[in-house]
């Protein structure tokens, strides 16, 4: 397994494995690497011969008032990870090799972005489509594999490969859950024990809906009302929101669900580090409200 730190390098890599007719999957990440991340390269040996990760904390997508300096780092297990699960190249760029001094040009998958829920966290999907073009334009893989879990930045960065015409497939990979239904994320780690207990509610928030979906329910009202129900059963759990969308357009839809519905959530709970930076957790749910 090779670690690369420069993108004139992994440039020259991707070129060197293209002229052998091998096929690239990238898996972007962030590190602090888990059994999901881990299933997207796995799903990505069904694809590609040469299997690459990114691990790159982008600082562009944080936002000021967010856990940039508190996201786990965990380099060393990362790669022991890397290595046991097969992986052939770790791009671990240093900062300036994304952001050279001064750098001012962004990629903005303007509408989506807005209208989606995440949007809320001003710059956030931004700095997500520009670290992605640039992780992109460093790799140049066939395939490039993202996490349902994400279902809001996975659709606009399907969006931003079709706008920019990126010669790639993106592929994505199906949440994986604890136990208790708890999305797998990195940041599971930095909750407290209370907050970790507690957690459980998010997936149970959207079993749930989905529950009531099923039995024929299609208020939105009606249906945030049982979502609320389920997570106000934690105290420690702060609602930063829970939206009905358009999967297509991430925008939210009326209060009568029809079709296909994306639920997202994201809920805060307290950190089990003195950063006092609450830990947000993203997941969603597809409801199939066809009659
Ligand atoms: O999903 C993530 O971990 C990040 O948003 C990504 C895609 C690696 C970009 O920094």
């Amino acid at each position: 397994m090779r670690i690369v730190r420069i993108t004139k390098e992994l440039q020259e890599l991707s070129d060197q494995e293209r002229e052998l007719g091998r096929k690239i999957a990238l898996v972007p990440t962030m590190g602090a690497l888990h059994s999901g991340h881990l299933s997207l390269v796995e799903l990505g040996k069904q694809y590609a011969d040469s299997l690459w990760v990114s691990i790159f904390v982008n600082p562009t997508q944080f936002g000021p008032t967010e856990d940039f300096d508190s996201y786990p780092r965990t380099w060393e297990a990362d790669v022991a990870a890397c290595e046991a699960a097969g992986v052939d190249v770790i791009f671990a760029p240093t900062r300036d090799q994304l952001y050279p001094d001064s750098a001012q040009t962004w990629v903005d998958v303007a509408d989506l972005s807005q209208n989606a829920p995440g949007g809320s966290r001003v710059g956030h999907f931004r700095g997500v489509t520009t670290v992605v073009s640039k992780l992109f334009i460093a790799a140049k893989p066939h395939f490039a594999i993202f996490g349902e879990k994400d279902f809001q930045q996975l659709t606009i960065v399907k969006r931003m490969v079709l706008d920019l015409g990126f010669d790639l497939e993106v592929v994505a990979g199906a949440t994986v859950r604890e136990e208790d239904g708890l999305a797998l994320s990195s940041r599971n780690s930095r909750l407290s024990v209370d907050s970790r207990i507690q957690a459980g509610v998010v997936p149970a928030a959207l079993e749930a809906v989905e529950g009531k979906v099923l039995k024929g329910e299609r208020s939105k009202v009606n249906l945030l009302e049982t979502a609320r129900h389920e997570i106000e059963a934690a105290p420690l759990a702060s609602i930063e929101y829970i939206k009905f969308c358009d999967p297509g357009t991430l925008s939210e839809v009326s209060n009568k669900l029809s079709g296909q519905v994306l639920v997202s959530v994201a809920i805060s709970f307290p950190a089990g580090d003195p950063s006092g930076e609450p830990v947000r957790l993203i997941d969603n749910r597809l409801l199939n409200c066809t009659e």
